[in-house]
């Protein structure tokens, strides 16, 4: 099985878990880390709804509880939408907090992967540590 192929897989079986009474919408994520491990979430939401959470939130979360690589090398996200679903403006930060500007995020529909797209073009300008050093 290919990678992106495990990925999927892993993505599409954690977006059957999703709790979305409130949306009715789907997302499952997945993760791959240096180490090869992988690393899934879902959507959980809330009926205070600023309080849901996102498939890649969950991921992330699962990826630091396990304990092993921190550093992500490819994404995955899937939902069932008539466009590729790309992961929310407060996930891409969340996303380069772990991955590098060139790590891949798959872009799936539930019949296969249907776009692309690096971290870095996700979210040109992203916060990083360099914005926190102070100017004197
Ligand atoms: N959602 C995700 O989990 N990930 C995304 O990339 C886009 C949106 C969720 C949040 C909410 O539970 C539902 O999709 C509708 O916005």
């Amino acid at each position: 099985m290919s990678g992106t192929d495990r990925l999927f897989n892993a993505a599409a079986a954690a977006r059957l878990c999703a709790y979305a009474p409130y949306s009715e919408f789907l997302v499952g994520a997945a993760l791959q880390t240096e180490d090869g491990a992988v690393h899934v979430g879902c959507n959980v939401e809330n009926v205070a709804y600023p309080e849901g959470t996102c498939a890649e939130a969950g991921a992330i979360a699962a990826m630091i509880a396990a304990g092993g690589s921190r550093r992500i090398t490819a994404v995955l996200v899937i939902a069932d939408s008539p466009m590729p679903v790309t992961p929310c403006g407060g996930c891409r930060q969340k996303l380069a907090e772990f991955a590098d500007a060139d790590v891949p995020v798959y872009l799936a529909g539930l019949a296969g992967i249907a776009g692309e797209i690096s971290v870095g073009n996700l979210l040109p300008g992203v916060f990083s540590t360099g914005h926190l050093a102070k100017t004197e």
